[in-house]
């Protein structure tokens, strides 16, 4: 079983639409807006900074939930010179991109430990690595997740559980379009391939994090070869 979350945004709606039509059994969560589309019918709705909503969430579905699959594509942006910053956006962006991402992780690990597998998948980004203007709050709360991720490996191996990240750089679907189109063609100088990347990428790369027991605890860059 395959669990989703921000199933709304461009990069969850993707993956979502892809594990279906590969005939893999997946449940969907979503924050504001239910994704439309047939295959979205049975998607819950689940604020992820919010752990009681996660708790009730992972309750309901617990019958359906084996040899479990979590990827974590829920997450926020928020763009601001540090001086500048509006102090709750910038923890809203920690609570939503780093506890969030905890809370998903904590209500199902037991779960996971009790059947002896798992897989956990968090999509990171390369602003964690680098510096970009304005991404403060965004580069903390990923950075964050790629510390944390080392612990709960080293925590779990023994339990057929891993858990890895991917450090995406930039995609043609979900965020980028918040980044104006000139800034945009900037950036695809600083690509090696000179393009944004096709989800599909992702996809693969995630089927091969599920496909690999020895791989834990990693942070995998996939960025068309950003310098
Ligand atoms: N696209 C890229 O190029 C890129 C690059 C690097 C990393 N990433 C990472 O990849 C992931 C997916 O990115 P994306 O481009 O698909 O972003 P996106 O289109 O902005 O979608 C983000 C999703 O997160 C959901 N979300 C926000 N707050 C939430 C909350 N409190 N509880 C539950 N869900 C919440 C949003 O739902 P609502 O809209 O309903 O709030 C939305 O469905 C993110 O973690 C992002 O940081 C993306």
């Amino acid at each position: 079983m395959i669990i989703i979350t921000g199933t709304t945004g461009g990069i969850g709606n993707y993956l979502f639409k892809t594990f279906v039509q590969k005939g893999e059994e997946v449940i969907g969560t979503y924050h504001l807006t239910k994704p439309v589309g047939k295959e979205f019918e049975h998607t819950t709705q689940v604020d992820i900074t919010d752990i009681k909503q996660i708790e009730l969430f992972v309750k309901k579905t617990q019958k359906q939930l084996n040899n479990i699959t979590l990827i974590n594509c829920a997450g926020i942006t928020y763009n601001s010179f540090a001086h500048k910053a509006d102090l709750n956006e910038w923890a809203h962006v920690i609570n939503v991109n780093l506890n969030g991402t905890f809370y998903m992780i904590h209500s199902l690990l037991s779960l996971m430990r009790e059947q002896n597998f798992g897989r956990i998948i968090n999509l990171s980004s390369i602003v964690s690595q680098t510096g970009v203007m304005g991404t403060s709050a965004y580069a903390a709360s990923k950075a964050g997740i790629n510390s944390m991720i080392k612990s709960i490996a080293i925590e779990n191996a023994q339990k057929g559980i891993t858990v890895n990240n991917i450090n995406l750089g930039y995609f043609k679907t979900g965020m980028i379009n918040t980044i104006p189109s000139e800034l945009q063609e900037k950036i695809k100088l600083k690509i090696a391939l000179n393009d944004f990347g096709d989800p599909e990428n992702i996809f693969k790369t995630i089927e091969y994090i599920r496909q690999t027991p020895y791989l834990t605890g990693a942070c995998l860059d996939l960025n068309g070869g950003l310098f």
